[in-house]
């Protein structure tokens, strides 16, 4: 069953239904403001950090789902409805919610009267800007009563969910004509505050909670509504709110627009105040002033729009599957500027106070980004590296809002360092820009030890070699990419986190495959890197430790039909046939099979026809098999998941990519394909229902085989399922990669594709690339024309800055 259905021609998301089997986002802004919206306009908004400046409050995993937002009150006549359908759930005429890019527009019907809201964040604004437009389609004079709402957070979000007995007597308001400014504790320490104005002069307003609502009335019935005028109420302490009280009388056909902006404000110290306890407004009004029109908003609508046209120009597909070219140009990519922005922080799964930036998957999330606006790539790779350690180690997290490594969680996760290789070199690709290598980067932060990114580079890759285990592979330290695999944690305290304890580490024994792959195949690129440079002693030296990594899997890593996972703490094997359960992984296979380990012997196509065997399933590839049924002590947080769900044999979709692109190393298009599919939101549209999530995203997990409710998806949003799915079929599977000198030119693809074409900007130059497939190969090339020149191989040379040029692939 569907909820809605694609505009393509639009970019949007169109949902029909408001009882979406989980509520449906959206994320507006994508510098600094942002707020996350639902379908029924729920959600809230922050400035750069969710956790430490939150600006208005929401109440996660709540009764009901989806409880607070920026919701609109209209009274017509004794009936109350909002346009979004919640929080009044009044049954609507018509409701209709359009998700864009960066922008939401909801509409609801009801009576004759239409309510139309459009949702942006401004580029370069600090605000949220809602245009309201009413329109009355009856055939009589409405007089209507319309109230605004939204409810601030006290900035840290996460004190505002527990330190009550504070909480309820910082408060702090002040009013001013149309516009409502929420100034708690910036008397003392702060020196931001918010605000929530209306274009047009207001009939009354409310500010504090209680008075508004009633104490014990929900979202769906504040009590001014329905006395019909507002309570003119001051907070002081409690939960303050902002309400505007707006009465609206049309006659019939006439519409009217209004513009409420929700706002943030920085004032230097010396700047705070207007007079005394009265703050400087002056930001906000110039705020104001910017959205006041109509043909004002509009103008900044249609700059976002550009903006958008202008990132999705740099790679373009168009292909004979719209379920493709829609994925692949709209959502996958917009999904990569989300996974950007926020990392793992502010979804509807990610509550915003518990992770910061992670280090691994914000170099990962790279590699879906740096197409598409290289120099805030580039600021990113430097803030990461800024918190490595000078041993190669890293902190796992860092707070975007300060940029410091995160102490609570600490270091320890082996596989972290690697990223950073995986990063740059995917950044430098697709720029060329090989001056990133020179910066001066800080170790944790200290500028005073700082050394040149390549530098990071290198104790990244030595952090490997220096903590090798009794096999010669890599320790894994408290987990590697699994989070959950926590080989050292041996934890028998339900109050220990398993991610950050390691109550066993001397003498362990534990190892990790999935690092070794890794390894291989960010060594090459790091190999590759240093031959480019003219380094040839550090080539030498790093390739003679990658062909030894590669002789170690050959000779410890192999289980006779596909790669270990992992040796354990006393140096037991770890997805092996010799397991009773979790006999076989995803992610060595994955790994150990893009690096082509064995490929000669035949080792990576028996790894990938078992992964297949005892992997694949309707839904996906699940992690591993048999899910484990018991906790092991031994092996942590994975088994403590039941069967079938998360790190425990659920759909990790962060990981399929990895097979598909190891099928892709053994030519097999039509398996890579397959699994490419299954996966991909816009194919599963058809069964929302079960997948629960948007059809427009890909989600972390769905329940693997194993499950009690096979098919379901979890965590949609933030999840490396972004970067990895659109670097795997934009790369791999259409085959077009970047690399130092040029375009290389490789798809993997379905035998029975006849063609396709790519539309790809790259170093300034457009390369409009026809694919045909004339005796329906999978892959390789038979030939290759640049502007009807025939090249001699498959790479295509670096052309003239704003030409544009004519590809003509013949694959056989
Ligand atoms: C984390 C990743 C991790 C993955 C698998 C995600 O929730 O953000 O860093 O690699 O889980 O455990």
């Amino acid at each position: 069953m569907k909820f809605g259905f694609f505009d393509d021609g639009r970019k949007e998301y169109v949902i029909t239904n408001p009882q979406t089997p989980y509520p449906w986002i959206n994320y507006l802004g994508n510098e600094d403001f942002f707020s996350l919206i639902s379908n029924t306009a729920g959600g809230y908004s922050f400035y750069l950090d969710a956790k430490f400046r939150r600006i208005t409050r929401y109440r996660y995993n709540n009764v009901p789902i989806d409880s607070g937002g920026r919701y609109f009150y209209i009274k017509d006549g004794d009936t109350i409805w909002s346009p979004g359908w919640k929080p009044c759930k009044t049954p609507l005429d018509k409701y209709e919610c359009r998700h864009g890019l960066n922008y939401t527009s909801i509409t609801g019907e009801k009576d004759g009267v239409s309510v139309n809201v459009l949702f942006f964040v401004p580029l370069k604004t600090w605000a949220e800007v809602q245009k309201l437009t009413i329109i009355n389609n009856s055939g009589q004079t409405k007089k209507l009563k319309l109230f605004s709402f939204l409810e601030w957070c006290l900035w840290n979000a996460a004190t505002d969910m527990e330190n009550f007995q504070r909480n309820f007597s910082t408060g702090e308001v002040e009013i001013e004509g149309s516009t409502i400014y929420h100034k708690t504790e910036y008397k003392e320490r702060r020196n931001h505050y918010a605000f929530y104005s209306v274009n047009v002069p207001i009939t009354g307003y409310d500010t504090d909670r209680e008075s508004f609502f009633g104490l014990y009335n929900g979202f769906d019935e504040p009590k001014v509504v329905a006395e019909g005028k507002a309570g003119m109420s001051e907070a002081h302490g409690w939960s303050p709110i902002a309400s505007h009280y707006l009465e609206v009388e049309l006659k019939p056909g006439e519409s009217r627009d209004l513009i409420f902006i929700l706002g943030y404000v920085e004032n230097k110290d010396e700047e705070k105040w207007e007079s005394k306890n009265i703050i400087n407004k002056t930001k906000a009004r110039e705020t104001m002033a910017r959205f006041n029109t109509v043909a004002k908003v509009n103008e900044a609508f249609d700059d976002l729009k550009k903006y958008w046209e202008n990132l999705l120009g740099i790679y373009n597909v168009k292909s004979a599957d719209e379920k493709l070219d829609r994925i692949v140009n709209i959502w996958n990519q917009y999904q990569c500027m989300i996974t950007f922005c926020f990392s793992r922080s502010a979804s509807y799964f990610e509550s915003g106070i518990g992770r910061g930036m992670g280090f691994r998957d914000s170099n990962q999330d790279l590699l879906g980004f740096v197409h598409q606006i290289p120099e805030r790539a580039r600021e990113r790779i430097i803030d990461i590296a800024s918190t490595q350690f000078q041993d190669g180690g890293c902190y796992h997290q860092y707070q975007p809002l300060t940029k410091r490594g995160n102490n609570d969680i600490g270091g320890g996760f082996n596989d972290d360092p690697l990223w950073l290789i995986v990063g740059t070199i995917s950044y430098i690709k697709e720029t060329g820009d090989m001056g990133i290598l020179d910066e001066m980067v800080p170790f944790d932060n200290d500028m005073s030890v700082a050394k040149s990114l390549f530098d990071h580079l290198t104790v990244s890759f030595d952090h490997v070699l220096n903590n090798l285990g009794p096999h010669k592979l890599p320790l894994i330290g408290r987990a590697d990419w699994n989070d959950c695999l926590n080989l050292n944690c041996f934890s028998n305290d339900p109050n220990e986190s398993f991610q950050t304890t390691e109550n066993k580490t001397e003498d362990s024994k534990a190892e990790s495959l999935m690092i070794a792959g890794l390894f291989v195949v960010s060594g090459r690129e790091y190999i590759a890197l240093c031959k480019k440079l003219g380094k040839s002693a550090e080539t030498a030296r790093a390739q003679k430790h990658v062909d030894m990594m590669v002789d170690a899997i050959k000779k410890h890593g192999w289980d006779g039909e596909w790669f270990i996972r992992a040796y354990d703490y006393y140096g037991k094997k770890v997805g092996s046939k010799e397991n009773e359960e979790g006999k076989i992984f995803i992610e060595s296979n994955g790994w150990c099979s893009m690096a082509g380990i064995g490929k000669e012997e035949g080792m990576v196509e028996k790894a990938l026809n078992s992964v297949k065997k005892y992997l694949d399933c309707d839904h996906g590839i699940v992690l591993n098999n048999p899910a484990f049924t018991r906790y092991y002590i031994e092996y942590g947080e994975i088994s403590s998941y039941p069967a079938g769900y998360k790190e425990n044999a659920g759909v990790f979709c962060h990981n399929n990519p990895w097979i598909i692109i190891a099928e892709t190393v053994i030519g097999r298009g039509d398996e890579a394909w397959e699994y490419y599919r299954k996966i991909c939101p816009s194919y599963l549209e058809d069964r929302s229902e079960l997948h629960k999530t948007e059809p427009y995203v890909y989600s972390q997990m769905i329940a693997g085989k194993d499950a009690w409710r096979p098919g379901e998806a979890k965590n949609s949003w933030l999840s490396g399922t972004a970067a990895w799915t659109f670097y795997t079929v934009s790369q791999y599977i259409l085959g077009i990669k970047p690399q130092f000198d040029g375009l290389e030119i490789s798809p993997c693809i379905p035998a029975n594709w006849k063609q396709f074409k790519v539309t790809r900007k790259f170093r300034g130059a457009t390369y409009v690339i026809a694919v045909e497939n004339p005796m329906g190969v999978n892959t390789g090339i038979k030939s290759v024309s640049l502007n009807d020149k025939e090249l001699s191989g498959k790479l295509l040379p670096l052309c003239a800055h704003g030409t544009v040029n004519k590809v003509k692939v013949i694959m056989g």
